[in-house]
């Protein structure tokens, strides 16, 4: 092993230079310029290599991140400040409902003049110091969300849900967005994937209890006309007037619904 780069930088000594060995350019010898440029060459290969490894991992660690799910969670944080655009003072009272909602609340009660509370639908298997101390102060809940809500009615203002309704099937479904209809006030927002966006781990699947089913926005509206759910037009259209003045996309459907009255 430790005689071969030896024997390598030798042949690369003998070898190379012979076209121009001799005294025809005695001043030209290539074989010390070689050396550097080849050591200089392998440099840049290791740096690049090393480099693209590094890169590739992240942009793994990313896709992997939108695998388990949390995508549609994260893109509140981006259309933030187009719901409250949108919604103005409605903002005030929020309850979110989905997978990690310790850092959604957290984030909500950042903001100023809001109140945030989270349902979190699954297990809280890694909860940190901070989210256990929301759920000790009854901020979080983790609650089955194919039961009533534990809340009164009207107890929000707005209801966000993300990455939940994707696992329920219309079944349950059609128990639970009445149920976020009649917990809020002034309205609900769903936050849910599109067909085909993502693939999920098995390790997942056991937590949630099924596959999420992405089904496509004529899918939804046709459950919420079926369900008596009315689409919040005014909401949609200063969301959607906001977000095109930023050139904001999401990355998720995002449907605004009316609360019961
Ligand atoms: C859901 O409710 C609607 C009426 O509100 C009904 O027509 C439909 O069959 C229900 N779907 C399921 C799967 O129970």
């Amino acid at each position: 092993m430790s005689r071969r780069p030896s024997g390598l930088s030798r042949r690369l000594g003998d070898g190379a230079p012979v076209p121009f060995t001799g005294s025809l350019h005695p001043k030209s010898r290539p074989s010390p310029f070689l050396s550097i440029g080849l050591v200089l060459l392998g440099a840049f290969l290791i740096i690049g290599y090393l480099y693209n490894s590094a890169s590739g991992r992240d942009s793994f660690h990313t896709l992997r991140f939108q695998a388990v799910g949390s995508s549609c969670t994260s893109e509140i944080f981006q259309a933030l400040p187009y719901l409250k655009n949108a919604y103005g003072d409605s903002m005030r009272k929020i309850l979110h409902v989905g997978p990690d909602t310790c850092t959604v609340v957290s984030r909500l009660l950042r903001e100023d003049d809001t109140e945030a509370w989270g349902v979190e639908p699954y297990d809280l298997d890694d909860a940190d110091a901070k989210c256990n101390s929301l759920v000790r102060k009854g901020i979080v809940r983790v609650s089955d969300i194919k039961f009533p809500l534990p809340y009164r009615s009207k107890s929000f203002s707005l209801v966000i849900v993300s990455d939940a309704l994707d696992y329920l099937s219309p079944k349950y479904l059609n128990k639970t967005l009445p149920e976020l209809a009649r917990v809020s006030s002034h309205g609900f927002i769903i936050f849910s994937g599109y067909p085909g966006q993502r693939t999920f781990k098995v390790d997942e699947l056991s937590k949630f209890g099924r596959p999420a089913k992405l089904r496509s926005a004529t899918w939804w509206i046709r459950f919420f006309v079926q369900s008596k759910i009315e689409e919040n037009e005014d909401a949609i259209k200063k969301f959607e007037l906001a977000a095109a003045k930023k050139h904001y996309q999401s990355g998720c459907q995002i449907f605004h619904l009316k609360s019961f009255i």
